[in-house]
């Protein structure tokens, strides 16, 4: 059982803006640490959207993109067409990160970008070494992954099981937990800066939007979860140093970057 996250993508394109495609870059770009990949090569493993694989691209990287879902790749070929004109630098096609055959002719990269899609693999430890094949020496690995919440996350994989089911269950499940979602938000940025549709209204970090980022969450199937010692111990063993981080005590995901110590 999978949740379809292209159908959720292509929706969620309707709405790119170039300025939800700057707040992609600016965050990239922050977040790596680099203002200019000129020179780097980018692997964007599961790009849905395909937006920061776009980001990658405007900041000089030659990007290669894949993703498990047709629908996901389309969208990203959907991005390179409207907003490059068929950038040779850009390469999309539909692969797993579960896929040996596929992955043994990709090569390796400077730069390798996984955000929020091992976890959703079906196998997360494998998608993880799988990954780290792909790093270059003295490359970098972007990873985001879902938190570890112990009993939480256990409720949260039955709501997104429940969604994936049947349609009388996700009409349910979206019935229940959109309007939570959608109060909750409110309430949070009207207490903590009086700005109520601050959130909702406005792209989110990353580009993204509030909608599409609850369907992704309480749809997001199959489902798994680490806690960032975990993952910090699992790098640390087989040679890569942490170089920047940042944790949630909450829903979500943590966000590494580690590199490859050649
Ligand atoms: C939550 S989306 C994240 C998309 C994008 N990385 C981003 O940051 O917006 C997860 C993506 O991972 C993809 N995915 C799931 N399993 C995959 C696999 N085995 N190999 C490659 N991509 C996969 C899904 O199709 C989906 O597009």
């Amino acid at each position: 059982m999978r949740f379809r996250f292209g159908k959720n993508w292509k929706n969620y394109l309707k709405s790119v803006t170039e300025n939800k495609i700057d707040v992609a870059l600016n965050s990239l770009s922050k977040t790596i640490g680099l203002s200019d990949f000129t020179g780097k090569t980018f692997l964007d493993i599961g790009s849905g959207s395909g937006l920061m694989s776009l980001a990658a691209l405007r900041l000089g990287a030659k990007v290669h993109s894949f993703d498990y879902d047709m629908d996901s790749v389309e969208a990203t070929q959907f991005v390179k067409t409207t907003f490059t004109n068929e950038d040779k630098n850009w390469h999309i096609e539909q692969g797993s990160i579960l896929d040996n055959d596929y992955l043994n002719k990709l090569g390796k990269f400077n730069i390798v970008y996984s955000w929020g899609v091992l976890h959703h693999t079906g196998n997360m430890w494998k998608a993880i070494e799988n990954s780290i094949n792909l790093v270059e020496d003295n490359g970098m690995l972007f990873i985001a992954l879902y938190n570890d919440q112990g009993f939480f996350s256990k409720f949260w994989k039955a709501v997104k099981y429940l969604f994936n089911l049947n349609f009388v269950t996700r009409f349910l499940i979206k019935l229940l937990f959109l309007p939570y979602f959608y109060l909750f938000q409110i309430l949070f940025d009207t207490v903590y800066g009086f700005k109520p549709f601050k959130t909702i209204f406005n792209a989110q970090n990353r580009g993204m939007n509030f909608y599409h980022d609850v369907i992704d969450w309480i749809g997001g199937y199959p489902f798994e979860v680490a806690s960032p010692g975990k993952i910090f111990n699992y790098f640390k063993e087989r040679g890569f140093i942490l170089i920047n981080m940042t944790t949630t005590t909450s829903v979500g995901c943590n966000e590494f970057i580690f590199q490859k110590i050649s």
